[in-house]
Protein backbone atom coordinates (compact mmCIF):
# COMPACT_ATOMS: atom_id res chain seq x y z
CA UNK A 1 0.00 0.00 0.00
CA UNK A 2 1.26 2.98 -1.01
CA UNK A 3 -0.07 6.33 1.16
CA UNK A 4 1.28 10.12 1.55
CA UNK A 5 -0.98 10.32 4.84
CA UNK A 6 -2.13 13.76 4.02
CA UNK A 7 -4.31 15.00 7.14
CA UNK A 8 -7.04 12.07 6.28
CA UNK A 9 -4.77 9.08 5.86
CA UNK A 10 -3.52 7.88 9.70
CA UNK A 11 -1.59 4.24 10.52
CA UNK A 12 -4.24 4.12 12.86
CA UNK A 13 -6.76 3.28 10.11
CA UNK A 14 -4.67 -0.05 8.52
CA UNK A 15 -3.28 -1.03 12.17
CA UNK A 16 -5.70 -4.01 12.00
CA UNK A 17 -4.10 -5.06 8.63
CA UNK A 18 -0.67 -4.16 9.14
CA UNK A 19 1.12 -7.29 10.12
CA UNK A 20 -0.85 -9.47 7.60
CA UNK A 21 1.07 -11.65 5.29
CA UNK A 22 1.75 -9.93 1.73
CA UNK A 23 0.76 -6.18 3.53
CA UNK A 24 3.35 -3.65 2.80
CA UNK A 25 3.37 0.19 3.54
CA UNK A 26 5.41 2.53 1.34
CA UNK A 27 4.96 6.38 2.61
CA UNK A 28 4.61 8.21 -0.63
CA UNK A 29 2.47 10.16 -2.86
CA UNK A 30 0.93 9.01 -6.39
CA UNK A 31 1.90 11.57 -8.54
CA UNK A 32 5.98 10.66 -6.93
CA UNK A 33 7.30 8.23 -9.92
CA UNK A 34 10.05 6.98 -7.24
CA UNK A 35 7.62 6.16 -4.44
CA UNK A 36 5.40 4.43 -7.35
CA UNK A 37 8.03 2.23 -8.13
CA UNK A 38 9.13 1.18 -4.62
CA UNK A 39 5.82 0.57 -3.98
CA UNK A 40 5.72 -1.16 -7.28
CA UNK A 41 8.91 -3.47 -6.06
CA UNK A 42 8.16 -7.26 -5.91
CA UNK A 43 5.09 -9.40 -6.23
CA UNK A 44 2.77 -6.57 -6.98
CA UNK A 45 0.53 -7.69 -10.27
CA UNK A 46 -1.96 -5.20 -10.32
CA UNK A 47 -2.50 -1.27 -9.26
CA UNK A 48 -5.81 -0.12 -7.64
CA UNK A 49 -5.68 3.56 -7.30
CA UNK A 50 -7.80 4.59 -4.37
CA UNK A 51 -5.90 7.62 -3.79
CA UNK A 52 -8.03 11.25 -3.79
CA UNK A 53 -9.20 14.19 -2.43
CA UNK A 54 -12.24 13.25 -1.54
CA UNK A 55 -14.18 16.20 0.41
CA UNK A 56 -15.93 18.56 -2.30
CA UNK A 57 -15.84 21.77 0.64
CA UNK A 58 -11.93 21.32 0.47
CA UNK A 59 -12.18 21.27 -3.15
CA UNK A 60 -14.41 24.73 -3.43
CA UNK A 61 -12.09 26.29 -0.79
CA UNK A 62 -8.78 25.18 -2.16
CA UNK A 63 -9.16 23.26 -5.33
CA UNK A 64 -4.90 22.54 -6.24
CA UNK A 65 -4.48 19.67 -4.76
CA UNK A 66 -7.36 17.81 -6.37
CA UNK A 67 -5.77 18.51 -9.49
CA UNK A 68 -2.51 17.30 -8.37
CA UNK A 69 -3.56 13.90 -6.67
CA UNK A 70 -6.18 12.79 -9.58
CA UNK A 71 -4.66 14.48 -12.71
CA UNK A 72 -0.84 14.29 -12.20
CA UNK A 73 -1.15 10.97 -9.58
CA UNK A 74 -3.12 8.99 -11.47
CA UNK A 75 -0.94 10.02 -14.60
CA UNK A 76 1.90 8.62 -13.00
CA UNK A 77 0.05 5.11 -11.70
CA UNK A 78 -1.24 4.89 -15.19
CA UNK A 79 2.68 4.97 -16.77
CA UNK A 80 3.62 2.69 -14.09
CA UNK A 81 0.82 0.12 -14.87
CA UNK A 82 1.62 0.83 -18.68
CA UNK A 83 5.67 0.31 -17.91
CA UNK A 84 4.83 -3.46 -16.23
CA UNK A 85 1.75 -4.37 -18.30
CA UNK A 86 -0.23 -4.52 -15.38
CA UNK A 87 -3.95 -4.77 -14.73
CA UNK A 88 -5.14 -0.76 -13.45
CA UNK A 89 -8.45 -0.33 -11.28
CA UNK A 90 -9.26 3.34 -11.26
CA UNK A 91 -11.86 4.18 -8.30
CA UNK A 92 -14.14 6.43 -8.84
CA UNK A 93 -17.44 8.26 -7.92
CA UNK A 94 -21.07 8.51 -9.06
CA UNK A 95 -20.24 12.68 -9.05
CA UNK A 96 -18.92 12.17 -12.45
CA UNK A 97 -22.83 12.35 -13.55
CA UNK A 98 -23.47 15.41 -11.85
CA UNK A 99 -26.51 15.76 -9.90
CA UNK A 100 -29.99 13.90 -11.10
CA UNK A 101 -33.37 14.56 -9.84
CA UNK A 102 -35.29 11.44 -11.28
CA UNK A 103 -34.06 8.00 -11.96
CA UNK A 104 -30.82 6.79 -11.90
CA UNK A 105 -27.30 7.01 -13.60
CA UNK A 106 -26.19 4.11 -15.79
CA UNK A 107 -22.76 3.98 -17.20
CA UNK A 108 -23.75 5.22 -20.13
CA UNK A 109 -25.02 8.44 -18.47
CA UNK A 110 -23.50 11.62 -19.54
CA UNK A 111 -20.59 13.40 -17.71
CA UNK A 112 -21.38 16.19 -16.13
CA UNK A 113 -19.13 16.86 -13.31
CA UNK A 114 -20.11 20.43 -11.46
CA UNK A 115 -17.37 20.66 -8.35
CA UNK A 116 -13.52 21.25 -9.23
CA UNK A 117 -13.90 17.33 -6.95
CA UNK A 118 -15.62 15.67 -9.30
CA UNK A 119 -14.52 17.76 -12.34
CA UNK A 120 -10.63 16.36 -11.67
CA UNK A 121 -11.95 13.04 -10.70
CA UNK A 122 -13.97 12.66 -14.18
CA UNK A 123 -10.46 14.16 -15.63
CA UNK A 124 -8.66 11.07 -14.17
CA UNK A 125 -11.62 8.46 -15.86
CA UNK A 126 -10.57 9.68 -19.20
CA UNK A 127 -7.50 9.63 -18.93
CA UNK A 128 -7.83 5.99 -17.56
CA UNK A 129 -10.34 5.59 -20.92
CA UNK A 130 -7.73 6.93 -22.93
CA UNK A 131 -4.49 4.58 -21.54
CA UNK A 132 -7.38 1.64 -22.69
CA UNK A 133 -7.66 2.87 -26.06
CA UNK A 134 -4.00 4.21 -27.08
CA UNK A 135 -2.35 1.75 -25.25
CA UNK A 136 -4.17 -1.39 -24.81
CA UNK A 137 -3.51 -0.70 -20.53
CA UNK A 138 -5.95 -3.50 -19.42
CA UNK A 139 -7.97 -0.65 -16.73
CA UNK A 140 -11.22 -0.79 -15.62
CA UNK A 141 -13.30 1.86 -13.31
CA UNK A 142 -15.56 1.49 -10.57
CA UNK A 143 -17.80 4.49 -9.73
CA UNK A 144 -19.10 3.89 -6.10
CA UNK A 145 -21.71 6.29 -4.13
CA UNK A 146 -21.44 7.98 -0.90
CA UNK A 147 -19.24 5.81 0.97
CA UNK A 148 -19.86 5.46 5.24
CA UNK A 149 -18.29 3.30 8.03
CA UNK A 150 -15.66 3.17 10.51
CA UNK A 151 -12.60 5.20 10.50
CA UNK A 152 -13.96 7.83 7.65
CA UNK A 153 -12.78 11.34 9.13
CA UNK A 154 -15.08 13.70 10.53
CA UNK A 155 -15.39 16.20 7.75
CA UNK A 156 -17.76 14.14 6.40
CA UNK A 157 -21.56 14.38 6.75
CA UNK A 158 -22.06 10.77 9.08
CA UNK A 159 -19.08 11.09 11.07
CA UNK A 160 -19.23 14.82 11.27
CA UNK A 161 -22.75 14.85 12.42
CA UNK A 162 -22.50 11.20 14.95
CA UNK A 163 -19.82 13.52 17.12
CA UNK A 164 -21.11 16.52 16.61
CA UNK A 165 -24.41 14.87 18.29
CA UNK A 166 -22.13 13.16 21.11
CA UNK A 167 -20.59 16.16 22.25
CA UNK A 168 -23.91 18.79 22.18
CA UNK A 169 -22.48 20.72 19.58
CA UNK A 170 -24.63 22.17 16.43
CA UNK A 171 -25.32 19.89 13.51
CA UNK A 172 -25.02 22.34 10.45
CA UNK A 173 -27.27 20.95 7.88
CA UNK A 174 -26.55 22.66 4.41
CA UNK A 175 -29.84 24.49 2.93
CA UNK A 176 -33.25 22.76 3.32
CA UNK A 177 -31.21 19.09 3.65
CA UNK A 178 -33.14 18.05 1.16
CA UNK A 179 -30.48 16.68 -0.76
CA UNK A 180 -30.29 12.92 -1.31
CA UNK A 181 -27.29 11.39 -1.28
CA UNK A 182 -27.17 6.78 -2.11
CA UNK A 183 -25.29 5.38 0.39
CA UNK A 184 -22.76 2.50 0.36
CA UNK A 185 -20.86 0.56 3.76
CA UNK A 186 -17.20 1.08 3.16
CA UNK A 187 -17.01 -2.83 3.21
CA UNK A 188 -19.93 -2.87 0.27
CA UNK A 189 -17.65 -0.93 -1.97
CA UNK A 190 -14.45 -2.40 -1.03
CA UNK A 191 -15.59 -5.58 -2.55
CA UNK A 192 -17.23 -4.52 -5.56
CA UNK A 193 -13.50 -2.75 -6.82
CA UNK A 194 -11.87 -6.69 -5.44
CA UNK A 195 -15.06 -8.18 -7.63
CA UNK A 196 -14.11 -5.59 -10.70
CA UNK A 197 -10.60 -6.35 -10.21
CA UNK A 198 -11.02 -9.43 -10.21
CA UNK A 199 -14.04 -9.77 -12.90
CA UNK A 200 -14.12 -6.83 -14.56
CA UNK A 201 -13.42 -6.86 -18.33
CA UNK A 202 -10.74 -4.26 -19.51
CA UNK A 203 -12.13 -0.57 -20.87
CA UNK A 204 -15.18 -0.93 -18.93
CA UNK A 205 -16.57 1.30 -16.43
CA UNK A 206 -18.72 -0.33 -13.23
CA UNK A 207 -21.20 1.53 -11.32
CA UNK A 208 -21.69 -0.10 -7.32
CA UNK A 209 -24.26 2.13 -5.44
CA UNK A 210 -25.81 1.00 -1.67
CA UNK A 211 -29.06 -0.39 -1.55
CA UNK A 212 -30.30 3.11 0.36
CA UNK A 213 -31.38 6.63 -0.39
CA UNK A 214 -31.70 9.01 1.90
CA UNK A 215 -31.88 12.75 2.48
CA UNK A 216 -29.41 14.55 4.29
CA UNK A 217 -32.06 15.72 7.06
CA UNK A 218 -33.49 11.94 7.71
CA UNK A 219 -29.99 11.06 7.91
CA UNK A 220 -29.12 13.46 10.32
CA UNK A 221 -32.94 12.99 12.47
CA UNK A 222 -31.85 9.09 12.39
CA UNK A 223 -28.56 10.29 14.09
CA UNK A 224 -30.33 12.47 16.47
CA UNK A 225 -32.14 9.18 17.84
CA UNK A 226 -28.98 6.57 17.86
CA UNK A 227 -26.95 8.92 19.99
CA UNK A 228 -29.85 10.55 22.41
CA UNK A 229 -28.80 13.85 21.09
CA UNK A 230 -31.42 16.80 20.74
CA UNK A 231 -33.66 18.18 18.07
CA UNK A 232 -32.39 21.42 18.63
CA UNK A 233 -28.94 20.84 17.89
CA UNK A 234 -30.31 20.85 14.34
CA UNK A 235 -29.00 24.00 12.85
CA UNK A 236 -29.93 25.01 8.56
CA UNK A 237 -26.69 26.80 7.37
CA UNK A 238 -25.91 28.19 4.08
CA UNK A 239 -25.66 26.23 1.28
CA UNK A 240 -22.98 24.38 -0.11
CA UNK A 241 -22.29 26.81 -3.35
CA UNK A 242 -23.13 24.77 -6.95
CA UNK A 243 -24.33 22.27 -4.17
CA UNK A 244 -25.53 18.95 -5.95
CA UNK A 245 -29.31 18.37 -5.96
CA UNK A 246 -29.23 14.34 -5.52
CA UNK A 247 -27.62 11.46 -6.39
CA UNK A 248 -27.97 7.77 -7.53
CA UNK A 249 -26.52 4.83 -9.35
CA UNK A 250 -27.88 2.16 -11.24
CA UNK A 251 -25.63 -0.91 -10.21
CA UNK A 252 -26.87 -3.45 -12.99
CA UNK A 253 -23.74 -4.09 -14.33
CA UNK A 254 -22.05 -5.36 -11.44
CA UNK A 255 -24.58 -6.96 -10.40
CA UNK A 256 -24.87 -9.38 -13.46
CA UNK A 257 -20.84 -10.06 -12.31
CA UNK A 258 -22.28 -11.27 -9.27
CA UNK A 259 -21.45 -8.08 -6.89
CA UNK A 260 -24.88 -7.31 -4.52
CA UNK A 261 -24.43 -4.90 -1.61
CA UNK A 262 -24.95 -6.40 2.00
CA UNK A 263 -25.35 -4.01 4.44
CA UNK A 264 -28.95 -1.50 4.82
CA UNK A 265 -28.53 1.73 5.66
CA UNK A 266 -30.56 1.28 8.96
CA UNK A 267 -28.51 -1.18 10.24
CA UNK A 268 -24.61 0.42 8.82
CA UNK A 269 -25.50 3.47 10.35
CA UNK A 270 -26.68 1.97 13.93
CA UNK A 271 -23.23 -0.11 13.92
CA UNK A 272 -21.30 2.77 12.34
CA UNK A 273 -22.55 5.37 15.13
CA UNK A 274 -21.93 2.37 18.03
CA UNK A 275 -18.47 2.11 16.57
CA UNK A 276 -17.82 6.02 16.68
CA UNK A 277 -19.40 5.47 20.59
CA UNK A 278 -17.15 2.83 20.98
CA UNK A 279 -13.74 4.15 19.64
CA UNK A 280 -12.75 7.45 21.02
CA UNK A 281 -9.21 6.78 20.94
CA UNK A 282 -9.41 7.15 17.03
CA UNK A 283 -11.17 10.36 17.03
CA UNK A 284 -9.76 12.58 20.10
CA UNK A 285 -6.79 13.56 18.35
CA UNK A 286 -8.32 14.41 15.06
CA UNK A 287 -11.11 16.45 16.97
CA UNK A 288 -8.62 17.99 18.82
CA UNK A 289 -5.72 18.61 16.47
CA UNK A 290 -6.05 20.57 12.74
CA UNK A 291 -9.10 19.57 12.62
CA UNK A 292 -10.58 22.53 14.64
CA UNK A 293 -9.17 24.58 12.86
CA UNK A 294 -10.72 23.20 9.72
CA UNK A 295 -13.90 23.13 11.21
CA UNK A 296 -13.77 27.14 12.05
CA UNK A 297 -13.02 28.34 8.71
CA UNK A 298 -15.89 25.89 7.03
CA UNK A 299 -18.67 26.36 9.74
CA UNK A 300 -17.43 29.86 11.21
CA UNK A 301 -17.27 28.33 14.63
CA UNK A 302 -15.87 26.50 17.64
CA UNK A 303 -15.98 22.69 18.32
CA UNK A 304 -17.00 22.19 21.98
P1 LIG B 1 -20.49 14.83 2.12
O1 LIG B 1 -20.32 13.85 3.22
O2 LIG B 1 -19.56 16.01 2.07
O3 LIG B 1 -20.43 14.02 0.75
P2 LIG B 1 -20.75 14.51 -0.79
O4 LIG B 1 -20.70 15.99 -0.85
O5 LIG B 1 -19.62 13.89 -1.54
O6 LIG B 1 -22.09 13.94 -1.14
O7 LIG B 1 -21.96 15.41 2.16
C1 LIG B 1 -23.08 14.59 2.03
C2 LIG B 1 -24.29 15.49 1.97
O8 LIG B 1 -24.46 16.15 3.22
C3 LIG B 1 -24.19 16.59 0.93
O9 LIG B 1 -25.46 16.80 0.35
C4 LIG B 1 -23.77 17.81 1.73
C5 LIG B 1 -24.43 17.58 3.08
N1 LIG B 1 -23.71 18.14 4.25
C6 LIG B 1 -24.38 18.96 5.16
O10 LIG B 1 -25.58 19.25 5.02
N2 LIG B 1 -23.69 19.46 6.23
C7 LIG B 1 -22.36 19.18 6.43
O11 LIG B 1 -21.77 19.69 7.41
C8 LIG B 1 -21.69 18.31 5.49
C9 LIG B 1 -20.25 17.96 5.67
C10 LIG B 1 -22.41 17.81 4.42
Amino acid sequence: MLDKLTYAGRKENFQDVKDDPGFEFVHGAIEDSNAVAEALEDGIDAIVNFAAETHVDRSIAEPDAFVRTHALGTYVLLEAAREREMRYVQVSTDEVYGSIDEGTFTEESPLRPSSPYSATKTGADLLVQSYFHTYELPASIVRGSNNYGPYQYPEKLIPLMVLNALHGDKLPVYGDGMQVRNWIHATDFARAIGHVLAHGKAGEVYNAGGPDEQANIEVVRRIIELTDASEDQIEYVKDRPGHDRRYSLSSEKVRALGWAPRVRFEDGLAETVAWYRENVWWWKPIRSGDYRAYYERQYGKTLS
